[in-house]
């Protein structure tokens, strides 16, 4: 699928996403090379921001993988923030661990091993940015176990809403037309939310953001 954004443009921008962290170089080599779906640069980037001006006590992240978004969520918490976030690959777990320990995070960073639509039933704690980023199959029940554990004024920052560029695309492959509908479908429920402001940004693969209100 073509990028979603001119590729001129794209690459103007991408000279503006410095980072001088090596463990973040790092495991954005390793993802690429494993093929383990991480965030985009630009939306990472984009969440540290959220992350910075929400100030957020209580962070939710489900669908860790190698624990790059949840270090680049945690290096920018305030001194008594914390991150949880759950991973349901025992593969992907092991990664995420020594990672988390390479950043020296394993007191802000809470993981936590199992399948979010199992996990969430059981959280006590409420959350003030909530970050879905797991299969898409999950996205909907995901989403809906999410707003009760959501704060008041609480951020829901979701991925991956323009699907690769498929969402918007009239010429879908067969292989993408089921997880191509379900994110049809899902952009449908978020934008028309009672009690969310939400709106969805070409940014990265398509940033779903809301704000509960
Ligand atoms: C796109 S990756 C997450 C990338 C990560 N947020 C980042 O940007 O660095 C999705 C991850 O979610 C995990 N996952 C998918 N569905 C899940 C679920 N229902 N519960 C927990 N983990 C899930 C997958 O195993 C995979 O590691």
């Amino acid at each position: 699928m073509d990028n979603i954004l001119y590729t001129s443009q794209k690459k103007y921008l991408e000279k503006f996403l410095r980072n001088d962290d090596p463990l973040i170089t790092e495991m954005e080599i390793f993802a690429n090379k494993n093929k383990i779906p991480i965030l985009k640069k630009d939306s990472a980037k984009f969440l540290e921001v959220i992350t910075l001006i929400q100030k957020p006590k209580f962070v939710l992240e489900l669908g860790t993988a190698i624990a790059y978004s949840s270090i680049r969520i945690a290096r920018n918490l305030g001194k008594k923030s914390l991150v949880y976030t759950i991973e349901k690959s025992k593969d992907n777990i092991a990664l995420a661990k020594e990672n988390i320990k390479k950043s020296k995070l394993e007191n802000k960073i809470k993981l936590i091993f199992g399948n979010a639509v199992e996990v969430m039933p059981k959280l006590d704690q409420k959350f003030d940015l909530i970050f879905l980023d797991a299969d898409k199959l999950d996205y909907k029940k995901l989403f809906d176990l999410s707003l009760p554990l959501l704060r008041k004024r609480g951020v829901i920052f979701v991925d991956n809403l323009l699907w690769h560029g498929f969402a918007a695309s009239s010429n879908v492959p067969k292989q993408q037309k089921t997880s191509t509908k379900i994110i049809r479908e899902f952009n449908e429920m978020f934008t028309s939310q009672q009690n969310l402001k939400t709106t969805i940004l070409p940014i990265g693969d398509g940033i779903g953001l809301g704000i509960k209100i």
